[in-house]
């Protein structure tokens, strides 16, 4: 099973992924999370240059670099795990791309970002996302109590950018409902896990593939 986690900086992404690994390997489950861009040497490096706040990208640039940190992570560790039957579990994956850069970027709109990552991934696709929706100022404080001052250069961009962003988590939630559900990440924490958890399993009852529980 493959699960994702979207929102914008700071929404609350690491803190539910957290929750759920332990309570999916409370119940034997092995959990792999990787965080985009990252996961493998290459990706690693890549993130590097990508949040280094004194670099200077060209938007285009940025995209292919942030897809090619994800098409090694896909082929090196992704995949061989799912065919493990671990359950793995992504902060962040192509949605963020068509968030940030498709839309934050002005590269390009949902279907041609969707044609392009079915080609950086070969066509894995996760089979849930969980969108943690809260307001641009909000997640602006949140960022600035766990780091102060120091922001890398996606977090540099100002609030304009991140508006954008964040309509287009709102176009990919009503064009995927199937898989991208929007929670309110500005309730408590725990809730939120509950609501995730809660969502998990009624997906496993209606599905014969990888059990949460069991
Ligand atoms: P992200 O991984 O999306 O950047 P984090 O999980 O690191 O976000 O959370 C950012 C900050 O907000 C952290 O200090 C975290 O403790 C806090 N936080 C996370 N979720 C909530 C929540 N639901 N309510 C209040 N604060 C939260
Ligand atoms: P990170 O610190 O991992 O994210 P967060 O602050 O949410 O915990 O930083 C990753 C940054 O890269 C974040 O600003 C989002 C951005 N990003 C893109 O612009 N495009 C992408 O495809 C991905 C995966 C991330």
């Amino acid at each position: 099973m493959f699960i994702t986690f979207e929102g914008i900086d700071g929404s609350g992404k690491s803190t539910q992924i957290k929750l759920l690994k332990e309570r999916l390997e409370k119940l034997g489950k092995r959990v792999e999370v990787y965080r985009e861009p990252g996961g493998t040497p290459v990706s690693e490096r890549i993130r590097t240059l990508l949040l280094d706040p004194s670099e200077e990208i060209e938007p285009f640039a940025e995209l292919l670099l942030f897809s090619a940190a994800r098409s090694q992570l896909v082929a090196g560790k992704i995949r061989p795990a799912l065919e493990e039957g671990h359950i793995v579990i992504c902060d962040r994956f192509f949605d963020s791309t068509t968030a940030y850069q498709g839309a934050g970027r002005n590269l390009g709109g949902i279907d041609w970002m969707m044609r392009f990552h079915d080609k950086v991934t070969g066509g894995l696709i996760p089979e849930r996302t969980y969108w943690l929706s809260i307001p641009v100022e909000l997640a602006l404080e949140r960022r600035h109590e766990r780091s102060g001052e120091n922001q890398d250069r996606m977090e540099k961009t100002g609030s304009v950018f991140f508006n954008r962003v964040v309509e287009a988590y709102s176009e990919l939630e009503h064009r995927y409902p199937e898989r991208f559900l929007k929670l309110d990440g500005t309730q408590p924490i725990l809730s939120l896990h509950k609501q995730i958890w809660d969502d998990l399993l009624t997906r496993q009852e209606k599905s014969v593939g990888t059990r949460v529980t069991g």
